[in-house]
């Protein structure tokens, strides 16, 4: 595992720093309840009426990852086919109480995604968000309706692998990313122009 040098401006929780989205995976396999353990964080996310827009469809036995894997696209698959498990979020656009659109559904499911991403911190694992993925083949290899669902990211979960397996351009950029400062998005009191 990679030395994780990310230090904040302020202190925060430990968890904020340590999770970041690696590409060298392991294609260990997860067990069956490190998954639901996962996908059970993303459950107790808040939304906006409770409605819990999210769907996840995801693979981990070698059949269902062999369907997966084509849904990425191919800048993403070079290091995501080592993943053992892979998730495609969707979520629901419409609110089931009253069937009105729902404003909010996407910020809903990016919270899931997060809670997500630091349960698989906490249990040892990385999770890696991908918007690069197929959309149209999604619905249809799935079978997830599209006039009611929306795909929103896929996400590959793993254990940290061998940073030397990658291609040498993504090996170089295999390292927690960087981030604004806090003053440049946060304005205290209304905007102010930068
Ligand atoms: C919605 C979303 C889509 C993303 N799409 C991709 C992607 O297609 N391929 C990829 O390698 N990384 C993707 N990422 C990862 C981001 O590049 C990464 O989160 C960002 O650079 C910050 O780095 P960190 O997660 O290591 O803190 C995506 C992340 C999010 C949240």
């Amino acid at each position: 595992m990679p030395a994780v040098a990310r230090v904040s401006d302020f202190p925060v929780d430990r968890q904020f720093l340590d999770r970041w989205s690696p590409r060298a995976f392991s294609p260990e396999p997860l067990t069956r309840a490190q998954v639901q353990t996962v996908l059970e964080a993303a459950r107790w996310a808040p939304s906006s009426f409770n409605e819990q827009p999210w769907l996840f469809v995801f693979a981990q036995s070698a059949a269902d990852l062999a369907k997966f894997r084509p849904l990425l696209m191919d800048q993403n698959r070079v290091w995501a086919d080592q993943a053992p498990v892979l998730v495609l979020i969707f979520a629901r656009r419409h609110f089931a109480h009253n069937g009105k659109a729902n404003r909010h559904y996407m910020f809903d499911a990016g919270a899931a995604w997060m809670s997500l991403a630091l349960q698989a911190r906490s249990l040892g694992l990385y999770a890696h968000a991908m918007g690069g993925f197929h959309q149209d083949k999604a619905y249809e290899t799935l079978g997830v309706p599209a006039d009611r669902y929306e795909a929103l990211c896929a996400v590959a979960i793993g254990r940290y692998g061998d940073a030397g397996g990658l291609p040498p351009a993504l090996a170089e950029k295999e390292s927690p990313g960087p981030r604004k400062a806090l003053a440049e998005i946060a304005h205290e009191g209304g905007y102010r122009a930068q």
